[in-house]
């Protein structure tokens, strides 16, 4: 037996179930309930979904397991992990922080607007012009901050209880409670008079519709939904202890969060045909589109209310994850106690987030050079477009060829109740599929700059 260098008292998921829920939670967020069905929506509705689903097996599984084996071997945050397995390596780890740190800067600014979203739809106060509502208050100075602000708090409250008592026990009411209630909104919009052609636009794949595009934009997804590419599973993974079935965890999570992009499609798509509005509506979809759908519809304002608490919930689950993988840096590699690391990222992340939230409004006008773009979107193109891919990409390389299958092998195989039943398959996957799969969407991802 190798490796019995465990830090000691690190922590870990209470149960099997609290670990999946919290992964899945993970898994889950603005990237099932806002992006997913707008990019479905764009792309043609069905010819999306069964590209993504594609990539889903092919890529979200190969990876998903990959990031948990690297995890649990090492039982360290990302740059400790590679670093342990090989010495030249904790470079990709790094990358992953860099990543996860500004994801959750321009994230918890949408969070914050999911928040202000709840209250407003229970207030009955979004307006007429629900366009000009949305605009005029993500552009405001003042107003955005406070509720990007909250979003931290609430975040940050979860993550200071460490891993079992936090993360583990948000996770584990959150994600069921989520499910039920986009259950509930899902089944709303189908029966909804005029849902069919929705329907038919979601489920009925035209294959004319199908482009580099389409491939494009749901690779992107995967990654971004899934969580992949910036070892926020590998920091999942770490708290995990060796009698743990990966290869399980590796299906069923990818499979709940499918399930959850699905209903999120069956949510919104139907109900946005049902009221003549426009499926490739785009980001606006879920801000702009939906409280005029819910207005529309009967008992719309506790349908609307319902469905932006999923979407909180959702979001908080999601960025919980985002801050664990700079405090578990922190609090392996710097030593400095949770609360401390947890503190100081997160005001970090917090004044990031300042800038985003203002290249709404009041710094609309600078463009980051070379990307042509604001501050916001810099940073959603820059983490979802080119750093998960990137960290995809190399992590697939690493351990394809670099660490080596059979020591990742070994790993899913460490306790001797569990099987590896995809074990040929995932080999093929890992070392030929998945990177050369990556590496065709990068360069596209990449061509998106000389816009
Ligand atoms: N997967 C999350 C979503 O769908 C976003 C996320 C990305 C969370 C990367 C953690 C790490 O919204």
């Amino acid at each position: 037996m190798e490796d019995k260098s465990k830090v000691q008292e690190r922590e870990s998921w209470g149960s099997s179930f609290g670990f999946i829920m919290a992964a899945a939670g993970s898994a889950v967020g603005l990237g099932n309930l806002w992006k997913f069905p707008y990019l479905a929506g764009k792309n043609g509705g069905a010819v999306f979904v069964v590209t993504y689903l594609l990539m889903v097996i092919l890529i979200g599984f190969t990876m998903m397991l990959g990031e948990m084996i690297i995890g649990r071997k090492t039982q360290l945050d990302p740059y400790g992990a590679y670093k342990k397995l090989n010495k030249n390596w904790g470079f990709l780890g790094s990358i992953g922080i860099v990543t996860a740190f500004l994801i959750l800067s321009y994230y918890s600014v949408v969070g914050g607007w999911v928040i202000k979203y709840i209250i407003a739809t229970l207030m009955g106060g979004i307006g007429v012009d629900k366009a000009a509502y949305f605009n005029g208050f993500i552009g405001a100075p003042i107003e955005p901050l406070i509720y990007h602000g909250i979003f931290m708090i609430l975040t940050v409250a979860i993550v200071f209880k460490g891993i079992s008592g936090g993360i583990e026990k948000a996770s584990k009411i959150m994600m069921p409670a989520l499910f039920i209630m986009l259950i509930i909104v899902a089944i709303r919009s189908v029966t909804l008079k005029g849902a069919s052609q929705g329907l038919a636009y979601y489920l009925k794949p035209d294959f004319s519709k199908f482009n580099g595009r389409v491939l494009v934009d749901a690779l992107g997804q995967v990654f971004f939904s899934l969580s992949l590419g910036m070892g926020a599973l590998i920091t999942y993974g770490s708290y995990l202890k060796g009698d743990e079935d990966l290869e399980k965890n590796a299906l069923i999570i990818p499979g709940l969060d499918t399930a959850v992009a699905l209903l999120a499609g069956f949510a919104v798509l139907p109900a946005v045909f049902a009221f003549g509005f426009e499926p490739s509506q785009g980001p606006g979809l879920m801000f702009v589109t939906l409280p005029a759908v819910f207005e529309a519809m009967p008992f719309g304002a506790v349908f609307g209310v319902i469905f932006f608490i999923l979407v909180f919930f959702a979001a908080i689950t999601s960025a919980i994850s985002l801050l664990e993988v700079s405090t578990a840096y922190c609090i392996d590699q710097l030593k400095w106690s949770r609360n401390k690391s947890v503190t100081i990222v997160s005001s970090i992340m917090f004044v990031i987030g300042i800038f985003a939230s203002l290249s709404m409004g009041v710094l609309s006008d600078f463009n980051i050079p070379i990307l042509n773009l604001g501050i916001f979107d810099a940073l959603d193109f820059i983490t979802s477009n080119v750093l998960m891919p990137i960290g995809g990409l190399l992590m697939a390389i690493f351990l394809g060829y670099v660490w080596g299958v059979d020591e990742a092998i070994k790993e899913v195989k460490k306790s001797p109740n569990v099987k590896f039943k995809l074990e040929k398959l995932w080999i093929v996957l890992i070392k030929y599929v998945a990177p050369v799969a990556i590496f065709i969407v990068l360069l596209s991802s990449l061509g998106f700059l000389d816009r």
